[in-house]
């Protein structure tokens, strides 16, 4: 292909998954599948790594993310980020609507929103492609985020149609309910502590360093005010509905998201409307938004000291109703972390009925100061999940104690641990205790691990209470007939759970190693280790150091995968799965060339166009590897920018070549 074709073929491709992109994460109205979608982007990462001089600084490669961002340079807005004023009744909003409307002498129309509850957010777009996205911070300079924003798929990285050629976008960054429980889902299965709300989640990923792992944590987005020294248009309104044609993701009309209307009652019923419907939003929200739409009367109300005068929020009170505490019990979760739970007495709030809380752990129980037999006050916010958020002490009778947590195993009755600056109590028992058990063999099964096909919770259930299954490695020996005698196994179920289980040897070590279930070892830390050290054997004699070596490997999971293979059952049970053929080692790659081949390279400082990591990658591919420090025996140091002036004396001293990031391209593209 002539560097002209290149150039032509990734910009078409690139053009290709803009609009598949847009169509499915705005629209919501796809047209490919996941699969033929994957193909389209495979084809422009190839070319792109081929012709790196025409990979663009806004190709939709980098939703995959891959930049990592050491630290955030502040910025300062273009157009100060102010707050907006609160109101609470129905009262404070007429009052409200009373002062705006002596301030103009015409007819107001109003634009009622939904209140998004994430991160706020202001993106700069020049001739349609974007620039910088940057958080709220003060007000007047915030956080640049832009390469963790880029992988937000609702965010065009390019526009379409007659977009201004200088502009910013506000909006708000938020975790659907969807993506927040899934991520928590697999937190709970590899042992970390669970996040506490959507907003949090979505603020704490926005600021991670690693873009890949921003691209994974699902994060959306609503855009709701365009600001531009030339205006748009007339109104707020018809602006936004504007930007939906430049391809943002704003706020739709058919779903009452937005809404203009004239007066108070329209307000309020917009409010009323919400107040009841938000439960059932994908997404949580905190209140209203009601601005006034034209512009030139938005500039004729000014702002006060923090807020502008042509807009307020109305906030939903949190449903608060009092419910008696029957009883706290415990479950044991699969990494044996013990949560309590409060067994309530029947109550509705905010239309459904709730008979459970989570009490989470010991110290909220503590700081509570729950008592057996309280009467408690139960609180749903925007949020999925009520809580409970205090108790009625007026109700409280002298006759009952402090909720004492128990200090031994529900499940198994061994004595539990907590660990020093842990929040949970763990039951240690990993090997016998019936719900570890049970839980460790239904995270190996699952999609992203071993992948068992017709083996769901129920016969796995079925399989423990037989006898048939201790731990995963017993799968690998049942027999068809085993299986037949169980209850609701029929042939055909037999021979396709059979099939699942003989096909999962085919999986690779990074999902086998992930499947293990080794705490805090998730499926991005399973690839790193298999990345680095190849095979199990190697990471079992590791030294604490050298897993601390690994990229994001710290402490707590050094520790953890030290511990584990400290465990001779656990050593025991590596061992029946190898024999069962179970993948222990690293596929063999396929390099793209021998050009490194004996070559020992350094990276160190930042670079443009690949991350750290896609340089190793690259560098092994081509049949070279990577050490962390110069040594004597160091061939090639790749420089980025802001290189440690430890490695360049050293290099210096050894008398090794130091090559840039192009240049390196140039080697590997020979
Ligand atoms: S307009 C000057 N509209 O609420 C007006 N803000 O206190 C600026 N928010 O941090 C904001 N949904 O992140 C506006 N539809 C909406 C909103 C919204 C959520 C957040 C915003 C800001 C806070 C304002």
């Amino acid at each position: 292909m002539t560097q002209d074709e290149a150039k032509q073929k990734i910009l078409v491709l690139s053009a290709e998954i803009h609009r598949h992109n847009h169509l499915y994460y705005v629209e919501n109205a796809s047209q490919l599948d996941d699969f033929d979608f994957d193909m389209l982007l495979k084809q422009l990462e190839a070319l792109e790594l081929e012709f790196p001089q025409f990979a663009f600084e806004n190709s939709p490669s980098k939703r995959v993310g891959g930049d990592i961002t050491k630290k955030f340079e502040t910025v300062r807005h273009r157009f100060p980020m102010l707050s907006l004023s609160n109101t609470y009744s129905e009262e404070e909003i007429s009052e409200w609507v009373t002062r705006v409307q002596k301030l103009v002498a015409e007819p107001i129309d109003f634009v009622c929103e939904l209140k998004y509850d994430g991160v706020a957010i202001g993106i700069h777009y020049e001739n349609g492609q974007l620039l910088k996205a940057v958080t709220r911070g003060d007000g007047e300079k915030g956080e640049d985020v832009t390469n963790n924003v880029k992988t937000i798929r609702s965010i065009p990285l390019q526009l379409s149609n007659d977009f201004p050629l200088d502009f910013d976008i506000r909006g708000e960054i938020f975790m659907p309910h969807s993506q927040f429980q899934r991520i928590n889902l697999e937190r709970e299965a590899i042992g970390e502590q669970l996040f506490a709300n959507p907003r949090n989640t979505a603020s704490g990923t926005l600021k991670m360093q690693d873009s890949k792992l921003v691209a994974e944590r699902g994060l959306d987005s609503y855009l709701y005010g365009i600001y531009s020294t030339e205006p748009i248009d007339q109104g707020h309104y018809e602006s936004v509905m504007r930007a939906a044609s430049w391809g943002f993701k704003t706020p739709n009309p058919s779903k009452r998201f937005i809404e203009k209307t004239k007066d108070l009652a329209g307000i309020m019923d917009f409010i009323r409307y919400w107040d009841l419907e938000r439960s059932n939003l994908p997404f949580d929200i905190d209140g209203i938004v009601i601005k006034v739409n034209n512009y030139q009367q938005q500039k004729s109300m000014g702002f006060t000291a923090k807020s502008p005068r042509w807009a307020t929020s109305f906030k939903f009170k949190a449903k608060r109703v009092e419910t008696a505490l029957i009883t706290v019990s415990y479950q044991v979760g699969r990494t044996g972390s013990i949560t309590p739970v409060a067994n309530l007495s029947p109550v509705l709030i905010g239309g459904t009925t709730v008979k459970r809380a989570s009490l989470h752990n010991a110290d909220q129980i503590e700081k509570l100061m729950l008592h057996e037999n309280d009467v408690v006050y139960l609180e749903k916010g925007g949020e999925i999940i009520p809580k409970i958020v205090g108790v009625n002490l007026d109700k409280r009778s002298g006759d009952f104690g402090p909720i004492q947590f128990i200090s031994n195993c529900p499940e198994c009755n061994a004595l539990l641990v907590r660990s020093e600056g842990e929040a949970n109590h763990y039951c240690p028992n990993e090997t016998s205790c019936p719900p570890q058990v049970k839980g460790k063999i239904q995270h190996f099964i699952s999609r992203k691990a071993l992948n068992i096909d017709g083996l769901g919770e129920e016969t796995i259930e079925l399989l423990f209470e037989k006898e048939l299954i201790r731990d995963v490695s017993d799968l690998y020996v049942l027999k068809a007939e085993q299986l037949l005698q169980l209850d609701r196994m029929a042939e055909k179920s037999v021979s396709s759970l059979l099939a699942g289980i003989e096909l999962s040897k085919n999986v690779t070590f990074e999902r086998v190693l992930f499947g293990l279930g080794i705490r805090f070892v998730g499926e991005t830390v399973a690839k790193k280790l298999v990345r680095y050290f190849k095979n199990i054997d190697a990471i079992q004699s590791a030294t604490y150091d050298q897993l601390n070596e690994v990229e994001e490997i710290g402490e707590k999971i050094a520790m953890s995968v030290q511990q584990y293979f400290l465990d001779t059952s656990n050593l025991a049970l590596i061992n029946r799965l190898k024999s069962a053929g179970l993948c222990f080692v690293k596929e063999s790659e396929v390099l793209d060339s021998t050009i490194l081949r004996d070559k020992t390279l350094v990276i160190s400082g930042t670079f443009s166009v690949f991350s750290r990591e896609e340089l190793k990658e690259l560098i092994e591919k081509n049949g070279g590897k990577v050490a962390s420090s110069v040594s004597s025996k160091t061939d090639y140091l790749v420089a980025g920018d802001n290189m440690g002036p430890a490695k360049l004396k050293a290099a210096n001293g050894f008398g090794v070549n130091i090559i840039s990031e192009e240049n390196f391209i140039k080697i590997i593209s020979l």
